[in-house]
């Protein structure tokens, strides 16, 4: 990765997952790292820069003689299972998370779950203001700790502030159902910076700050209460070096070519995340039946390998989700299978990123297709895989990363027909255009990437 600056202050960030987990291990604690975007980008500035991450984490605290601590302070908050229950699973995942995706019929709005949401962010803020120097930039992020920014600021009027918000920001008609929509809103005012993935998002953003709050909008200001709010899109990149080099690796490469052997000159289509209703993973599978239903010479040829890592059981909606897809893989392999195929292999687990390249490097082509997504860095990281610039990526047009990747094959993920279409004209995509398309995309990934996002945040913060 192309270094990072060095952060010309020090950063406090705000997480409610964070870049390290402890483990018990034979009886002893044990720091381990988690696997995630924003670790991703944010780690190499804590580890030159020094700084605070604060985040949850069980058992709370601070650790010092734990192994594998990392090169700078991080502060766990440790949560009562009430208050997971309320915060994490009530809150945060089963109202705002199904709102902010657009499936307002799965969303729950329950009064003891708001108090607890705001009785844990003013905790995650107090700890802020307890770790932060007046001259640090305090960056808090995504959905979950929306409210820590009013309760910083209150007890701060100083503060240099900052927020990222991780997933859509939903259309005015959308947002205006949250119960305590002006109260996220001036929270989110009170920050001097808010990111967003795309535009489409600071749009949404500033119309409603406007309809509710009365905001005025100057460019990329948003004055509300004599007080300015920056607002900015700059999507997540990935560290696309470090996902090439991990591409080449000779242990990647013979494992690929088991892979591979292991299909007998299939196509091999790939579809990898998290178990949640949100990534259209029925939907494609659906797709795909229609695409067997109605292409039988395709028998035999294709398989589609679905991974999905297991994500937030604490919810029903999420298991339910997960008894609909075990459902239909059963009934697609019922019906399709013979003695020498099985069109559809059911990944339920998770998988470390050395292992999930593997499969980037095997699979002809990726389906990437959320019924709506705030970006989507798989799809990155299938193009960044691409060691040979060829390969397809269909993408969902309700991915945010579509506006980054338009030389992907774009799908209307509730259309089966549709997707069923765009998966045939995959499959006999000439290699010279599969390069042309593979080549645009991996330019951008790399000009876009995780380095450049960093930075241009310690640029803005800068100026805080
Ligand atoms: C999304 C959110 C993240 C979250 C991740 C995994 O990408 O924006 O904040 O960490 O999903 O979900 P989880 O509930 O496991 O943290």
């Amino acid at each position: 990765m192309g270094a990072s600056e060095p952060a010309p202050f020090r950063l406090v960030i705000v997480s409610n997952r964070g870049p390290y987990h402890l483990t018990e291990v034979n009886g002893e604690m044990k720091y381990e790292k988690t696997i995630g975007g924003l670790a991703t980008a944010i780690l190499p500035v804590l580890e030159n820069s020094g700084g605070v991450w604060i985040s949850g984490g069980n058992p709370g605290g601070r650790h010092p003689n734990a192994p594998g601590r990392p090169p700078f302070d991080l502060h766990l908050i440790e949560l009562t299972d009430e208050q997971v229950r309320g915060f994490y699973h009530g809150l945060s995942n089963s109202a705002l998370w199904p709102l902010c995706h657009y499936f307002l019929g799965r969303v729950n709005y329950d009064w003891s779950e708001w108090q607890t949401y705001e009785q844990v962010n003013r905790r995650f803020a107090q700890v802020a203001l307890e770790d932060a120097h007046a001259n640090d930039v305090i960056w808090v992020h995504d959905y979950h700790l929306a409210r820590a920014p009013y309760y910083i600021r209150a007890e701060r009027p100083n503060a240099r502030l900052a927020f990222f918000w991780h997933i859509p920001f939903p259309a005015p008609e959308i947002f205006r159902t949250l119960p305590w929509r002006r109260k996220f809103l001036a929270s989110l005012l009170a920050c001097n910076l808010v990111g967003f993935h795309i535009p489409e998002y600071v749009k949404n953003f500033k119309e409603v700050a406007v309809e509710l709050l009365g905001a005025e909008v100057k460019g990329d200001l948003v004055y509300c209460n004599g007080h300015a709010t920056q607002v900015a899109a700059l999507p997540i990149g990935i560290d696309d070096a470090a996902i090439d080099r991990q591409a080449r690796q000779p242990r990647v490469e013979r494992r690929m070519e088991r892979l591979r052997e292991s299909l007998r000159g299939q196509t091999l289509i790939l579809g990898v995340e998290r178990m949640d209703y949100t990534k259209g993973i029925l939907e494609r599978l659906r797709g795909m039946e229609h695409l067997l239903k109605t292409k039988p010479e395709i028998h035999g040829k294709v398989t589609l390998i679905q991974i999905v890592t297991p994500s937030r059981e604490g919810v029903a909606a999420y298991r339910e989700k997960k008894r609909e897809i075990d459902e239909i893989v059963g009934r697609i392999n019922g019906r399709f299978s013979n003695d020498l195929w099985t069109p559809i292999h059911y990944l339920y687990r998770a998988f470390t990123p050395s292992r999930l390249v593997v499969y980037y490097r095997a699979a002809d082509i990726a389906l990437v297709t959320p019924l709506r997504d705030g970006l989507n860095l798989i799809a990155k990281e299938y193009v960044a895989a691409r060691i040979h610039q060829d390969g397809v990526l269909i993408l969902s047009e309700f991915a945010g990363v579509t506006c980054q990747l338009p030389e992907a094959l774009s799908v209307n993920p509730y259309d089966i027909e549709d997707m069923a279409a765009v998966i045939e004209q995959a499959l006999v995509m000439p290699k010279e255009e599969q390069r042309r398309r593979i080549q645009a995309m991996q330019a951008r990934i790399k000009a876009e990437n995780v380095t450049w996002w960093m930075n241009a945040f310690l640029d803005k913060m800068a100026n805080l």
